[in-house]
């Protein structure tokens, strides 16, 4: 099929180059001209595992193309994407801006000679479906009042569920995908586009080799209403499912409990399952709080106070402070302290840095009087652009990082931390305290490395907090 998606950022780059890579023939449209120069020349603007090698296999197969110029493309498709960004406002309602400006150029563009999808895949408010139809409407006003009348078109409500760092592989192998329209010409069209990936009979590239055992993914087609509240109920759920396990883990501290162990108890409990039980100083990212706030925020507007959801936010809020009161246990005075951060991302394999932890963290060593190192694999460039205020000192490696440092803080967990020579990265510190936010060390390692080690919600170390301060003393 002929597609058009506007906007490439983390979702509509891997939509686009997923879609091409599966035989369609894909235009993707993006307003910033720079990333768009950058996408011809073969330069990936995001850091994406496999991205890179997908875009190119897509290129040879001569079936993608990048443009700032939305009219020739959406003019030609049958198939329009919206993929740009819904940032929160102050208020928690999202900015639909550049939903509602995506929509007009569509309307804008398009002619009465074929009927159309246009799908939305960023994340809306419910009732967003119907918004954009009613914009893409208007936008077609513009045009000649005959070419108006004469669009025809079904919206369709497509939400995204990848997640960063591995977001190819969530694209070609999906859980599930969901499609809600009011229109079942629409959905089967939706249905056709995603063939391949429903019977999963496209060729899996060579380096993303298809899971085992994976014959189908199910097609969810639902209505735009309940589609949307799919994708919000989702990223709720995940969300709470980490502030859950994080307050059992401020419990877990104080009885003298391990979550580890806990969430493994629970975890095997099948209506439970074992993912995202992983405790440490809270979820970031730009979907999460944005979504959350969304949600809120309709409930809200229907007189109803969603008083989970608003729990599960302020739960994380208060988690990232915990490394505040973990690095004053054990250092007492941070006021010209030297505190590393070990990661900036707000995960692992990503260099998204949109509400991450470590800028939280280090605002608030910052403002505390303290100095505050940091060093991560792939966002260091990302977070000095996007945060000039934040006088954080980027370092080139974990050894610089460690050298005269009072304490480091595990905030991302990259493999490569995991991976890290504990004892070596503890010997140059002026203080050998290591905060785990993420609890990937194994404590007697740690310990065993020099290091007056805490992690998150797993028994205190048996060594009081004075006794390391006394031996680095
Ligand atoms: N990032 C994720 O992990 C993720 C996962 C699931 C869903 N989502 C949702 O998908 C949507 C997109 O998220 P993202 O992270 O890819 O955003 P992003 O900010 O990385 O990318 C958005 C892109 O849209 C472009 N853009 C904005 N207005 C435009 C216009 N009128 N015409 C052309 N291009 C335009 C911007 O220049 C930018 O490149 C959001 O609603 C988000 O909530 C994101």
């Amino acid at each position: 099929m002929r597609v058009t998606v506007i906007g490439t950022g983390y979702v509509g780059l891997v939509t686009g180059a997923c879609l091409a890579y599966l035989g369609h023939r894909v235009t993707c449209v993006d307003a910033d001209e720079r990333k768009v120069g950058a996408l011809k020349n073969g330069q990936v603007p995001i850091y994406e595992p496999g991205l890179e090698e997908l875009l190119k296999l897509a290129g040879e197969q001569g079936g993608l193309d990048f443009t700032t110029d939305v009219a020739m493309p959406v003019a030609e498709s049958d198939v329009i994407f919206i993929a740009v960004g819904t940032p929160s406002q102050p208020s928690g309602e999202p900015d639909l801006k550049y939903l509602e400006a995506a929509a007009h150029s569509i309307g804008r563009a398009m002619d009465g000679w074929k009927k159309r999808v246009v799908v939305n895949k960023s994340t809306v408010p419910v009732g967003s479906g119907n918004l954009v139809e009613m914009l893409v409407r208007e936008g077609s006003l513009s045009r000649a009042t005959q070419a108006a009348h004469s669009i025809r078109f079904g919206v369709v409500s497509n939400p995204e569920f990848l997640q960063e760092g591995s977001a190819i592989h969530n694209s070609l192998y999906p859980d599930r995908i969901v499609v809600g329209s009011e229109d079942p010409e629409t959905v089967q069209l939706m249905e056709e586009l995603y063939r391949p990936i429903i019977d999963q009979s496209f060729r899996a590239p060579a380096f993303l080799p298809r899971p085992e055992g994976l014959r189908g993914v199910p097609f969810v087609a639902t209505t735009l209403t309940s589609a949307e509240m799919i994708k919000y109920a989702a990223n709720a759920f995940l969300a709470m499912k980490i502030s859950f396990v994080n307050e059992m883990a401020n419990i877990c501290e104080r009885v003298g409990a391990d979550v580890t162990e806990l969430a493994k108890g629970i975890g095997l409990d099948a209506r439970i399952g074992p993912k995202f039980l992983n405790s440490g100083i809270g979820w970031g990212g730009s979907c999460f709080g944005k979504d959350l706030q969304a949600l809120s925020h309709t409930a809200a507007e229907y007189g109803y106070r969603a008083l989970l959801l608003e729990a599960t936010q302020e739960v994380n809020a208060c988690q990232r402070q915990v490394v505040i009161q973990k690095l004053q246990e054990k250092l007492f005075v941070l006021k010209g302290r030297t505190i590393g951060l070990l990661g900036l991302a707000f995960k692992p394999e990503t260099d998204d840095l949109r509400d991450a932890p470590s800028l939280t963290i280090a605002a608030r060593l910052l403002q505390i009087g303290a100095r505050v190192k940091a060093y991560d694999p792939v966002a260091m460039t990302a977070c000095r652009q996007q945060n000039p205020d934040l006088k954080i000192q980027y370092v080139r490696s974990m050894k610089e990082l460690a050298e005269d440092a009072d304490a480091l803080v595990l905030v991302t967990e990259w493999d490569e931390f995991r991976k890290a020579d504990l004892a070596a990265l503890a010997a140059p510190m002026a203080h050998r305290v290591l905060i785990d936010g993420r609890n990937i060390f194994d404590p007697a390692a740690a310990l065993r490395a020099g290091f007056d080690y805490t992690s998150v919600g797993r028994e205190r170390a048996p060594q009081p907090a004075w006794q390391g301060l006394k031996a680095a003393v």
